[in-house]
């Protein structure tokens, strides 16, 4: 048993889709989330920049005592995992891996399309990863930089939101793609207009659903899981507190236990 909270971080406000996934299968533990919310996007920053801020946020969830830290952010898991976690010494999970494990295990065609800002695309950190498991698969790239303002904003829905998503897709569709990783924290509050755009006809792997399966095996395997009775979250973010509890509670999640600012 260990009580010590689980740490997560993400660019802003999307990595909660991540957090959300967590709580589904370990409702019995303690999360703090930081939130970059005052340099979001990482998606078109350098590599030199996403690498400083991450391991910012690193050491100030080293700090809290967290028994495990996960990175939500797709960007950060693509671009610098292997740098956070050759840093520090307690276990460190990214997105990355799960997702892929998931998506090999659906397609049933060995056709996967991945979805991602400009960096993850950019680095193919997906791609090489689906490589090595299966040479055969064929891998589809698709930046779709215009979701996570979108999703920002609350606009999940309607005729714009599907008009972008169908500008997105129309390789996707042609390609007969079965599998699409939503590779990007912001991408699973767009489902239902994804679904809708494709017809139903590829499935989704969502990567913070399956990045959850392995937090929980992890902290199985280390025998170190909580024994809360119910979950918590304490959300720490680097701009205003207030706008991100009223779109956090509106869209991602049911509850928040508090929200503070930080300085990192
Ligand atoms: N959190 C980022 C990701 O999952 C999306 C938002 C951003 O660009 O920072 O890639």
């Amino acid at each position: 048993m260990d009580n010590r909270a689980i740490g997560v971080f993400d660019s802003g406000i999307g990595g909660l889709t991540v957090v959300n996934a967590l709580t589904t299968v370990l409702p019995n533990e303690k999360f703090i989330y930081v939130g970059d919310t005052a340099r979001v996007p990482y998606g078109n920053k350098s590599i030199d920049s996403i690498r400083q801020y991450s391991l910012e946020i690193t050491k100030w969830l080293l700090k809290k005592n967290c028994k495990m830290i996960v990175v939500a952010c797709n960007t950060v898991s693509s671009l610098v995992l292997d740098y956070l976690t050759s840093s520090i010494s307690i276990p460190i999970i990214g997105v990355i891996d799960p997702g892929v494990e998931q998506a090999i295990s659906i397609s049933k065609n060995n056709k996967i399309a991945v979805l991602g800002t400009h960096a993850t695309i950019r680095s193919n950190a997906y791609g090489k990863r689906l490589k090595k498991v299966n040479p055969e698969i064929e891998v589809i790239s698709q930046a779709c930089p215009l979701f996570v303002p979108l999703v920002e904003e609350g606009w999940v829905e309607g005729k714009i939101p599907r008009q972008i998503a169908k500008h997105y897709f129309n390789n996707l569709v042609k390609l007969d793609v079965d599998t699409i990783i939503l590779g990007c924290t912001h991408y699973p509050l767009l489902k239902s207009t994804i679904h809708t755009v494709l017809k139903n006809k590829a499935m989704l792997v969502d990567s913070g659903e399956a990045t959850a399966k392995t937090v929980l095996l992890t902290l199985k395997k280390l025998n170190a899981l909580s024994n809360l009775t119910d979950y918590e979250i304490d959300c720490y973010v680097t701009d205003d507190p207030d706008l991100f509890n009223e779109v956090a509670l509106q869209f991602v999640l049911k509850k928040i236990n508090k929200t503070s600012h930080i300085d990192l």
